[in-house]
């Protein structure tokens, strides 16, 4: 539908405008802000200049091979939070990570990525019915091991901050939302009526009839028309005409694990949400889910996707003897604003016991 689609555009375009906007603002502070004496005297210009000089420097040098080495070890594989944060949160931290990276790539931008890559692409054909579940697993799974260890933990100096919480609750909120409105879809008869309508062009009753019976025995549709439980030489002719309809674009929705248990759950209110156009409302609620954390995420958390893995670039290439005052005022801006606030530096610091009495809670606070 046209106005549905201009909703559609117009939240995109506006998150991702706010998240562009919101990087630019959150990379010129690197260049702006300065803590030491270094800065003090080096305007903006200065910095960007010297900063831009030196990434040339290191991209036509050998230190190039450096950043490699940070970039696969530090950044995929993370290996610096496995060593200074432990297992739980490393794992938790790569699960969550890639599979939301996987979820993006396969799910969200199938129209511009799975579907150019895979000409037989179909979201209801395996694997990729499989693996967004699967990837949604994985997210959870990192999930539960974040708040779970958050519950167990007991020291006092990791803190749950309102911004850690925020970070759990909105890839939560985007991935229980997405179960939801996958399971609802399963349910929905107006799907299936409009995909009957789209492909099969059936006018025999029987046929019809036979088809939905075998949708609502196997793939968890509800309808107002058929009896549970169906009769095995109706549940037969439905599976051939399935063959002959459907069996193209739709494995089984079982694959669809999350969905289909979300669907047997949803079962009761099924014929009511879909008359009240609950897909729809269910598909917008996910989305704007999406578009929020585009749009927050230079402003939460999130910002440490893009300032942890630039810091820690900056850091394996860097000669602490030979950096600038510019490039130093510039890196120390950029390193305090990478801090995620994780606790994991004042868990082993002794000055902390101090910063605990005199009530500085978070040690190296951003922006000082
Ligand atoms: C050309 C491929 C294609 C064919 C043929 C096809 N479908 Fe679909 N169907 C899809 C896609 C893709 C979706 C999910 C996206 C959407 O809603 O458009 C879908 C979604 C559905 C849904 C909503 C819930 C879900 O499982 O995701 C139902 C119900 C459904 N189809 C039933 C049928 C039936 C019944 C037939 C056979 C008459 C059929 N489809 C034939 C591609 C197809």
């Amino acid at each position: 539908m046209p106005n549905h689609m201009f909703a559609f555009n117009a939240l995109l375009y506006s998150s991702f405008l706010i998240c562009i906007t919101g990087l630019v603002y959150r990379i010129a502070t690197w260049f702006v802000l300065s803590i030491g004496i270094q800065g003090k005297k080096a305007s903006i210009h200065r910095r960007i200049t010297a900063a831009s000089i030196a990434f040339f420097r290191v991209l036509f040098s050998l230190n190039v091979l450096k950043l490699l080495q940070a970039f696969v070890i530090d950044i995929v594989f993370q290996r610096r939070l496995f060593v200074k944060a432990g297992f739980a949160r490393w794992l938790a931290h790569l699960l969550i990570f890639y599979g939301f990276l996987s979820l993006l790539f396969l799910h969200a931008l199938d129209a511009v990525i799975t579907q150019r890559l895979f000409s037989d692409y179909y979201s209801t054909l395996n694997p990729f019915l499989f693996l967004r579940d699967f990837f949604g697993a994985l997210v959870l799974s990192g999930l539960a091991i974040a708040v779970g260890r958050r519950v167990v933990s007991t020291h006092r100096r990791i803190r749950t901050t309102r911004m850690d919480a925020y970070a759990i609750v909105i890839v939560a909120f985007i991935v229980f939302s997405g179960i939801f409105l996958e399971g609802l879809a399963m349910t929905s008869h107006s799907e299936f009526e409009r995909m009957l309508s789209d492909y099969a062009g059936l006018y025999d009753e029987e046929e019809i009839k036979a088809l939905e019976a075998f949708w609502v025995e196997n793939f968890a549709l509800v309808s107002p028309a058929v009896q549970t439980p169906v009769n095995a030489e109706l549940l037969a002719q439905g599976a051939e005409v399935n063959e002959t309809y459907c069996i193209s674009c739709h494995v089984s929705n079982k694959w669809g694990f999350w969905g289909y248990s979300a669907a047997k759950g949803i079962r009761p209110f099924a014929l009511w949400l879909d008359q009240a156009g609950g897909v729809a409302v269910c598909w917008y609620i996910h989305i704007v889910g999406c578009f929020l954390g585009l749009a927050l995420l230079p402003f939460s958390k999130m910002f440490h996707m893009v300032s942890v893995p630039v810091s820690m670039s900056v850091s394996a290439v860097r000669n602490p003897d030979r950096s600038s005052p510019e490039n130093l005022a510039t890196i120390e801006a950029m390193e305090l604003d990478a801090c995620t606030h994780c606790g994991v530096c004042s868990q082993t610091c002794s000055a902390a016991m101090m910063s605990e009495v005199m009530g500085n809670e978070y040690i190296r606070r951003r922006r000082k």
